[in-house]
């Protein structure tokens, strides 16, 4: 997984790298509550779902083509899914095949942090961090997403969801 700070050029296409040198560590990652891994075996991922209770998965296939023949479907698809949002619960996601970019907020929460997960990446995001997701120019990413029982996968957009119980529980586990 190739992690560094995002450019902040909002005024090029968001699927490109939008690299900058400024890399940043798994390490990094994890003091912000996002945790890093790749596993080239499915038992690793398998090994990881008991042990943290993610008892139900299922399969996602993002192209053009998996939205239908009108590519603005895909288009407003990939729209929502870049605007900053939370979530009550972890979001977790296996990437089976193709890439994609998951942007969280850095602890100023005014800077986005660049994950580009490719095959054998697995990210898991916990509650209450602001993010966003979009895949790259290649336009192919299939993942495993994995949750428990009850998923609450409603997306809470910034800045509604600052005062968002889960926001607040997120920012005291990370010190902010
Ligand atoms: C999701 C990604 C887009 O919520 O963050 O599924
Ligand atoms: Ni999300």
């Amino acid at each position: 997984m190739k992690i560094y700070y995002h450019d902040d050029d909002n005024t090029t296409d968001k699927q490109l790298p939008h690299e900058t040198s400024e890399t940043v560590s798994v390490e990094e990652l994890k003091k912000l509550g996002v945790l890093a891994y790749h596993y080239d075996n499915l038992e690793d991922v398998d090994k990881l779902a008991s042990e943290r209770s993610y008892v139900s998965r299922d399969e996602v296939l993002i192209t053009p083509e998996s939205f239908g023949a009108d590519r603005a479907i895909y288009e407003s698809k990939l729209t929502s899914f870049y605007a900053e949002h939370l979530h009550e619960d972890e979001e977790i996601r296996y990437i089976l095949d193709g890439a994609g970019y998951f942007d969280v907020r850095d602890a100023s929460q005014s800077r986005w942090i660049r994950a580009l997960l490719e095959k054998g990446d697995l990210l898991i995001l916990p509650a209450g961090i602001y993010h966003r997701f979009t895949l790259t120019t290649e336009n192919n990413v299939k993942a495993l997403r994995l949750f428990r029982e009850e998923p609450k996968w409603i997306a809470y957009n910034r800045p509604e969801a600052d005062g968002n119980v889960y926001r607040n529980e997120y920012l005291k586990e990370i010190g902010v």
